[in-house]
């Protein structure tokens, strides 16, 4: 081949959200503060190795185990304990063995694997995803050769679920159109569909035999660990099919060990094994068979109750230093005479600061306040010594 071949290309443009860390370490202000990728960082200001995950590593290494290949469906231990904590222990679907659940490299891994099984191997060819939503799942599903459009979601005007657009868009779609819902924590806009609004959309999902894909990234950082979970819990006791992408990147802090499932809710036991061995080849293809420390840790912390339960603490107490940033970003606002009730208003790590792509850029040069061009803050990357500069800031680029 000629050395001419990459003469013509052109660079690929950063990515919106991840491109952010890149431009933050070059910058050079001591009171930058970084809002943009989610990540949940504490007090400090830093990422935190949370201690349920310590001990599970330390007894990792003293066991000493070699590193075989896992099964290319992941561990089993592992994807029995994620199943149970998406869906509940005594979920009928879990007891019945009617969720084929498989490990995969974060939940952008488990996004791929359900929208190539969605595309190549069940022949959809229709996705929606919600306007707006977190940049991937338009690329990531468009990479795997469905074609992607939008429902309305967020109403700018009221700061709520725009409800009755949702629901006449979704009356709308083709039959087996794959329907992306975010379970909780909604990315970037930090608003959730309510229990009765989710009751809504699975009658539907019912009435125009859509297949749901729902993302829960952020399970624990709501409401709770259960209360999070409501929406997979409700589907899979309708009885439909669909398919979830879990991550344990936020909620075990094991962002960089890409540890996530792809859940495939199934008729019965039979089909779900048919699923598993059908995206175990996708598996084989795409990467042959996921990596071993993350699901490791999880199903250490996990299969023991004592440690499960210091774990649960632990995810607590993220959640309670994110809602208490929320309120203290709220209150800041009160005292410069700014309506930053968003924060306290919406769930999650993310908010929506209703500010443009032209405001964001201003709040980064002048300010060292990174946040997403969309007008998405990462909340959990405040702390009460920086939230009084961040509201000023977002203040005075209004
Ligand atoms: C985010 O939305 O910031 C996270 O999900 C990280 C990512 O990969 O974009």
């Amino acid at each position: 081949m000629s050395s001419q071949i990459f003469s013509s290309l052109q660079p690929a443009p950063d990515d919106p959200i991840l491109g952010l860390n890149e431009l933050f370490k070059k910058d050079a202000r001591a009171e930058k503060v970084n809002l943009g990728v989610g990540v949940f960082l504490n007090e400090e200001g830093k990422l935190p190795l949370m201690q349920a995950v310590a001990e599970a590593e330390r007894r990792l290494l003293e066991r000493g185990a070699p590193h075989g290949y896992v099964p290319m469906s992941g561990i089993p231990s592992y994807c029995s304990a994620i199943q149970k904590l998406v869906f509940g222990a005594d979920s009928e679907a879990v007891l019945s063995g009617r969720i084929c659940t498989i490990q995969s490299l974060g939940g952008t891994g488990a996004l791929r694997l359900g929208s190539v099984f969605a595309r190549e191997v069940l022949g959809l060819t229709k996705a929606v995803v919600s306007d707006p939503t977190w940049g991937n799942h338009i690329t990531l599903f468009k990479h795997a050769g469905l074609d992607v459009a939008k429902y309305p979601y967020y109403d700018k005007a009221t700061g709520l679920v725009a409800f009755d657009a949702m629901k006449a868009a979704l009356k709308g779609l083709d039959t087996g159109t794959v329907v992306l819902l975010h379970a909780c924590c909604h990315n970037p806009t930090g608003v959730d569909l309510t229990h009765e609004q989710w009751k809504e959309v699975l009658e539907i999902i019912r009435e125009r035999d859509l297949f749901p894909f729902l993302d829960i990234a952020y399970q624990g950082f709501g409401d709770g660990l259960d209360e999070d979970a409501f929406a997979p819990r409700m589907l899979a006791e309708a009885g439909i099919a669909f398919m979830v992408a879990s991550s344990c990147s936020k909620n075990f802090g094991l962002y960089g060990e890409r540890t996530g499932g792809l859940h495939v809710v199934t008729p019965n036991a039979g089909e779900a094994a048919v699923v598993q061995s059908i995206i175990k080849s996708i598996v084989r293809a795409e990467y042959s068979n996921p990596a071993t420390h993350g699901a490791a840790a999880v199903s250490e912390i996990l299969n023991d109750p004592e440690l499960k339960a210091a774990w649960v603490d632990e995810v607590t107490g993220m959640r309670s230093r994110i809602h208490q940033m929320r309120t203290l970003l709220t209150a800041e606002g009160e005292k410069l005479g700014v309506d930053l009730s968003f924060a306290a208003r919406q769930a999650g790590m993310f908010s929506f600061t209703g500010l443009n792509a032209d405001q964001m850029i201003a709040l980064r040069e002048k300010f060292g306040v990174y946040g997403v061009n969309n007008g998405r803050i990462c909340v959990a990357g405040l702390s009460t010594k920086n939230v009084e500069y961040v509201a000023k800031a977002l203040a005075a680029v209004r």
